[in-house]
């Protein structure tokens, strides 16, 4: 099962012809214990507080990180900007929430449920200078309040995307989803794109959840 969900969120092939009927990784179990507490948004420039918090579960899904092609194409059609507040779910290295306060000066947040994935991404926010403007949290995304996002981004699975599909439409109208291979069922996109073989998907939180999504 475990190799059947890296091909699927590899090549982005379609969950039902793999025969697939629910995809939770109990494969994906992370023992290192170090997380990194969550700076604040607003100048902080010091180098987070190392602690340590077991993983509270298995993960929905495995660790694969979105080439960086990818990345910056889905920051793009995000028009992802300065004023933005942009949550990755799933955040794994942090590379989306971090080339958006590179490239963007975006303030961000990675969510991600694996102490070894903040561990890294913090790091990696230390190396790319842009610790005042990001943060990652050793949460589970689906115990996550992300309302303040102005900016979605997922690379997840599809039922876990259409697990999370009430909660993004309940967001700010106007608020931008980008998700890298996987769709949102019914809820269909306003833009689908190609980037070296992968598929970009993007909404828009429509003001008036249409009456097939409710
Ligand atoms: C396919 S990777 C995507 C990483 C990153 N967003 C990217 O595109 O490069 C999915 C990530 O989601 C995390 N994850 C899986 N289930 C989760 C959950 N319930 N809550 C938070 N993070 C989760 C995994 O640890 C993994 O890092």
């Amino acid at each position: 099962m475990f190799k059947k969900i890296l091909l699927l969120l590899i090549t982005g092939v379609s969950i039902t012809s793999l025969g697939m009927a629910g995809c939770t990784n109990t494969a994906q179990k992370q023992d290192l214990e170090a997380q990194v507490q969550p700076p604040t948004l607003t100048g902080q420039t010091e180098t987070p507080t190392a602690t340590t918090q077991p993983q509270e579960r298995p993960a929905d899904v495995p660790y694969v990180p979105t080439p960086q092609p990818v990345v910056d194409a889905m920051l793009n059609v995000a028009k992802v900007s300065k004023n933005d507040v942009l949550y990755d779910l799933g955040s794994g290295d942090g590379r989306i929430v971090i080339t958006a306060a590179q490239k963007y000066g975006t303030r961000g947040v990675g969510i991600d449920i694996s102490p070894e994935r903040i561990q890294e991404a913090n790091a990696n926010a230390q190396k790319a200078g842009v610790t005042d403007r990001v943060q990652f949290r050793q949460q589970d995304l689906f115990k996550t309040d992300f309302s303040e996002a102005t900016v979605i981004t997922l690379y997840l699975l599809p039922e876990v995307n259409l697990k999370l599909r009430p909660q993004l439409l309940q967001l700010k109208p106007g608020t931008r989803i980008v998700s890298h291979a996987f769709d949102m069922g019914d809820w269909k996109p306003q833009q689908t794109l190609q980037v070296e073989g992968k598929t970009i998907y993007y909404w828009v939180v429509p003001e008036e959840i249409p009456a097939n999504l409710r």
